[in-house]
């Protein structure tokens, strides 16, 4: 039976194969495994999860009886994306005697899909990997675009690939059993998407945010579909991240110091929000905000339930210092990707990353207390 699911399609330019279908729907994972294998009659698939999806009933809802062998990350969550959890993956996939003609389904959230992406594109020198995020995160932003990747002991995705999916199914009413505030943070990347490029989108979310926040299935839909649009149409065009796929960090270098500063007692999301509201501040201070910008942002962070300070416990210098590692840094100084206007992100001489002198940086963190 065909799948209920609106369809996008992303080229990826320079790889084989040169693109990949993401499909949209509600309630459609319990017909995916039928899709997947009419698609990929030949492969055999493998299967990894983590303990919370497995849980919540997910992977009994992919598979039905069938037994398809399968790993369980656990503990899930961030703790386990370490290259120890891959080697595990590749072992198993052999002692399941599985070879090149497998095919690696990846259920879960960023840490499921980027482990198993990571695991799929060095299984026997590459498998591929179909996608089935469940987090907000993972269907607005991890499971498109082909970055995977584990954290080393020094820092976040030392060990990483660029693989791009095989396939992207989204089931929006997966959201429905994700804890709230992993919810709410996550959706902190479809405003940073609505506000670096598409300004009717921020206007769809600031209407519906009601309904969003209240896991509207037919809403969820379209903000999952206008997500993978707009992440698809960047990556497209650069995908490697050589220039203009930068404007994905918008808010995210002053928000990867908090993050990293909060030693990941704030979630991603969270500190990205707060990394917006920095970055709306530099642009006032340098003269490129329109009134009333900044403060439209600010008030759908709030609505999502944002703070949009730092915590006192983070001091000011602990940032710059943290900043000046940034790992786009040149000369120890990272660069900003700014807004010209909402839903346009500034491009000046073919460049999406400014100088911000480190004196105006530092105003604005003042201001964020
Ligand atoms: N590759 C990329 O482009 C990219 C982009 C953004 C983030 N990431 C990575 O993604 C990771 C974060 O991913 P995340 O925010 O999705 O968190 P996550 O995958 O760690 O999931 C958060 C928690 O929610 C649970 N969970 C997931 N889906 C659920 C569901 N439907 N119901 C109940 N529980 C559920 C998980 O088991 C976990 O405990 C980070 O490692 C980050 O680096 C990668
Ligand atoms: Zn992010």
């Amino acid at each position: 039976m065909a799948l209920n699911a609106q369809k996008l399609d992303v080229m990826v330019p320079g790889v084989e194969p040169s693109g990949y279908t993401i499909r949209i729907g509600r309630g459609m994972l319990g017909g995916l495994w039928d899709d997947i294998r009419s698609q990929w009659p030949k492969l055999n698939p493998f299967i990894v999860t983590d303990a919370e999806l497995v849980k919540a009933g997910h992977l009994e809802t992919l598979v039905g009886s069938e037994t398809i062998p399968t790993y369980i990350i656990e503990p899930a969550g961030e703790i386990s994306k370490h290259i120890q959890t891959v080697v595990q993956i590749v072992e198993m996939m052999e002692t399941n005697v599985l070879g090149r003609d497998s095919i690696v389904i990846a259920l879960g959230g960023g840490t499921v899909g980027d482990i198993a992406g990571f695991a799929a594109a060095i299984f026997k020198r590459g498998v591929p990997v179909v996608q089935i995020p469940t987090t907000t995160v993972a269907q607005a932003d991890s499971s498109v675009g082909g970055k995977t990747g584990v954290d080393s002991s020094v820092s976040k995705n030392a060990f990483g690939a660029f693989w791009q999916p095989a396939a992207v199914y989204i089931d929006v009413e997966t959201l429905g059993t994700l804890d709230d505030r992993q919810y709410r943070a996550g959706l902190v990347e479809s405003v940073k998407h609505a506000a670096i490029m598409d300004a009717e989108y921020f206007d769809f979310f600031e209407t519906n945010i009601d309904a969003i926040l209240n896991k509207d299935m037919r809403v969820l839909e379209q903000i999952a579909m206008t997500n993978c649009r707009i992440k698809a149409e960047v990556v497209q065009q650069d995908p490697t991240e050589k220039n203009m796929r930068r404007i994905l960090n918008y808010g995210h270098t002053i928000g990867h110091a908090v993050e990293s500063a909060s030693e990941f007692t704030l979630l991603h999301g969270e500190s990205v929000a707060i990394g917006m509201i920095a970055a709306g501040k530099l642009e006032k201070a340098l003269g490129l905000a329109a009134d009333g910008r900044l403060e439209r942002i600010e008030g759908l962070l709030v609505k999502l339930g944002m703070s949009t300070v730092i915590p006192a416990e983070i001091k000011k210098e602990q940032l710059i210092a943290l900043l000046g590692k940034d790992k786009k840094a040149i000369g120890q100084w990272p660069r900003f990707i700014l807004l010209e206007s909402l839903g346009n992100t500034l491009c000046k001489n073919e460049q999406w990353a400014h100088e911000v002198s480190r004196d105006i940086v530092e105003q604005c963190l003042d201001d964020l207390y």
